[in-house]
């Protein structure tokens, strides 16, 4: 592992932190995307405090926002120009319907159209590598999604379990799309479950209903390392490396819930991204 790199998204809390350690661990090199240069060092001191030699850098964007998604994706290509993991890991929770600066919703944008983006703008350098691997944090959430194509940001009726089990519903399509459609075999993708986690998700974008919602519901959760495994373990096992498009939990494949059964939706996802992203 110590001359592989790889990228994570929302690295600075929770489960994108420990998949950041934990790779940082196996010594490999670790860019973490994080918000803020401050919220970036805090991260990589975090990690550093663990694991002294860690091999990080940091990038800034606001994941939400395809011209910061841009911008970090060349400082990365340009210095990295062999990328040999991606960590689609951010993600939000949100009580209410907010747009971001480009007029997209929020949770579509952050949580679909980052891992789709993020992915299209650095394949160039992942496809270089020997073996490159793609993970996208999905979730069980997406038993209860649904693709709303004709109205994907829920401008009607938004409510923030609709947009969460969209968008990571979204996350499982586009890793089963991409799998299809990606042109080099050595490349793999996985959609991966991390389990409950207990982590602040639902604490910093969520009205009080919500927030208590969480915080009775995350007690049962695992800590942000044990749900950080999945995603570590697909991105670097060597044993898994050629096992592309699956959905992964515990480090098993497991089968997708009916709502992520439909290929032809996966199709229209992969259409309306590209609109999304490229117009
Ligand atoms: N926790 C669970 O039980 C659970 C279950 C299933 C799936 N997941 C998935 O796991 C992933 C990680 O979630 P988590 O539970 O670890 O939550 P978390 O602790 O809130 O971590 C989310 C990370 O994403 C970053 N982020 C959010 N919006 C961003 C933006 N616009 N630009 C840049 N960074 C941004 C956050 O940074 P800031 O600190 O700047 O906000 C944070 O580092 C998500 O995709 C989530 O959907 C979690």
């Amino acid at each position: 592992m110590s001359k592989k790199i790889y990228v994570v998204t929302g690295a600075n809390h929770g489960i994108g932190l420990e998949t950041s350690r934990a790779i940082a661990a196996q010594g490999a090199k670790v860019l973490l995307i994080t918000r803020t240069k401050e919220k970036g060092e805090t991260a990589m001191a975090d990690i550093r405090s663990t694991h002294p030699d860690a091999d990080l850098e940091n990038y800034i964007a606001d994941l939400s926002l395809l011209g910061d998604m841009r911008s970090a994706a060349k400082a990365i290509s340009e210095k990295h120009p062999v990328i040999d993991g991606l960590i689609n890991n951010v993600g939000t929770w949100m009580s209410d319907h907010v747009l971001t600066s480009e007029g997209i919703e929020t949770v579509f944008a952050t949580n679909h159209l980052s891992y789709f983006m993020m992915t299209h703008l650095l394949y160039p350098s992942l496809r270089k590598a020997k073996f490159a691997r793609v993970v996208n944090v999905a979730s069980n959430a997406h038993s209860y999604g649904k693709i709303n194509l004709e109205d994907p940001g829920y401008s009607k009726n938004y409510h923030g379990l609709k947009s969460n089990g969209q968008s990571k519903l979204a996350n499982i399509y586009f890793t089963f799309e991409l799998h299809k459609q990606k042109p080099d075999e050595h490349v793999s993708v996985y959609a991966v479950s991390p389990g409950l986690v207990k982590t602040d998700i639902g604490l910093k974008h969520t009205n009080w209903l919500h927030t208590l919602a969480w915080k009775f519901r995350r007690r049962k959760g695992q800590t942000p390392a044990e749900g950080a495994r999945t995603s570590v373990f697909c991105a670097t096992a060597p044993e898994v490396q050629s096992v592309s498009g699956k959905y992964w939990e515990y480090s098993e494949v497991k089968e997708v819930f009916k709502s992520a059964q439909d290929p032809e939706l996966g199709k229209q996802l992969w259409t309306l991204s590209e609109r999304d992203v490229w117009d």
